[in-house]
């Protein structure tokens, strides 16, 4: 009877997700892919992207010999009453510097488009754009924003750097500040009106993200905490010294090595990055590399085994290890979330630490057991 329950409770929820799921892709479909919006006929288009955030997409047609470009740029917007833009720029990657036009419901409630030459972070001005922009109109249905509108380019320009950007939010006709989430900040690349390929835009930055992001991981994240380990448990048996020390100190060199490399490609990429900061993030790197430093170079001031002052050193080295180590974890775990990367590389973060931890807790209770033993072999014989 209960084994028949269980059944059927189970079989209900595999349905209830396996809804959850066809809505959601249902909802991400409608929204706006290429397949899944109809335009009416007044409004066809040559060749259509989706885009890789924000479930939007892209629908244009080029007429090389006028050099116009007709368009309907597709997405939800953050929330009913917040607005959606698309925009070119032409002289540089990104925001700033872009031609856009944005869709949003203006004061009289009708939906609209305005354009904007964006020139700073701080609040956007309406006014001109570089390219003679007509036939602006825009559309809000099915929880997706239509931007239309025809651009005039400068001969020649077929391969333009497209930004699109969703918000949630219009005050008095000025759409506000969009999110800062990974989607928007990646929310950018290039558009070839002819080929009419996409690709994402900052390829080398993303490629140094990935690096810095692979570096770090695997030394402050994974070989310093692997080389506190040797020293705390391996130093335990007397048959391993003094071994445990050579590997102690060698794994957290080419750790701290390894770990610089990777530091100062994220420095690079700080000082790449106009405009959006990570302050934590950076600021944890910055303690965490003098911290090291400092842990580095103590090595060389270490007292001698008997020397009074060796007590001291100890503490102060456990201290700023432990610390270091600590820190190292959370500045990856910050550093995933920045990169927004696959749930399976954050997963895979997660095993390798909890596989460290459980190592360490098994070694604990190890020492502790053979500590103990130790102190039973030694007062048993005294008693004898
Ligand atoms: C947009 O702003 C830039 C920087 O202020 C300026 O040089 C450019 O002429 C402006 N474009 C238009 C169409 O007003
Ligand atoms: C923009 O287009 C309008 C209408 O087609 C035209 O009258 C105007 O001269 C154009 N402006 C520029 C700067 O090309």
């Amino acid at each position: 009877m209960t084994r028949k329950c269980g059944v059927l409770q189970r079989a209900a929820l595999w349905f209830r997700l396996a809804l959850l799921l066809l809505s959601a892709v249902g909802y991400a479909a409608a929204a706006g892919g290429c397949s899944s919006v109809a335009f009416p006929s007044n409004r066809l288009y040559a060749a259509c992207s989706d885009l890789p955030r924000h479930s939007s997409s892209i629908h244009w047609s080029y007429d090389s010999a006028a050099a116009t470009l007709s368009f309907a740029f597709v997405a939800p917007p953050a929330k009913p009453e917040g607005w959606v833009s698309w925009a070119i720029n032409p002289t540089a990657d990104g925001m700033l510097g872009s031609q856009a036009l944005i869709a949003f419901h203006q004061p009289d409630g009708s939906m609209g488009v305005r354009t904007y030459n964006i020139t700073g972070y701080a609040s956007i001005a309406e006014g001109p754009i570089d390219f003679n922009a007509s036939n602006l109109a825009a559309e809000y249905s099915g929880g997706a924003m239509r931007l239309y509108g025809k651009l005039k380019l400068p001969a020649g320009m077929t391969v333009v750097k497209q930004v699109w950007q969703v918000g949630s939010s219009v005050a008095d006709g000025v759409p506000q500040k969009h999110g800062f989430q990974p989607d928007n900040l990646q929310s950018k690349g290039t558009l070839d009106l002819i080929k009419g390929a996409i690709s994402p835009s900052g390829g080398s930055t993303n490629v140094k993200k990935n690096v810095h992001g692979v570096l770090n991981a695997v030394s402050w994240g994974i070989m310093l905490p692997i080389g506190a380990i040797i020293a705390r448990y391996l130093k335990t048996f007397k048959s391993a010294d003094p071994a445990w020390f050579y590997l102690h100190v060698t794994c957290q060199i080419v750790g701290y090595g390894v770990g610089v490399g990777g530091w100062a490609i994220g420095l690079n990429l700080g000082s790449k990055s106009k405009g959006i900061q990570y302050t934590t993030h950076r600021n944890i790197g910055i303690i965490l590399f003098c911290l090291g430093t400092l842990q580095v170079f103590a090595l060389f001031l270490r007292p001698s085994k008997d020397h009074k002052y060796r007590f001291i050193w100890n503490i102060y080295h456990y201290l700023v290890g432990y610390t270091v180590i600590v820190l190292g974890i959370v500045n990856v775990f910050k550093g995933l979330e920045i990169l927004s990367v696959d749930h399976k590389w954050t997963m895979g973060y997660i095993i390798a630490v909890a596989i460290l931890g459980g190592i360490a807790l098994f070694l604990e209770v190890v020492t502790w057991s053979v500590i103990l033993k130790r102190k039973d072999a030694r007062s048993g014989s005294n008693g004898v």
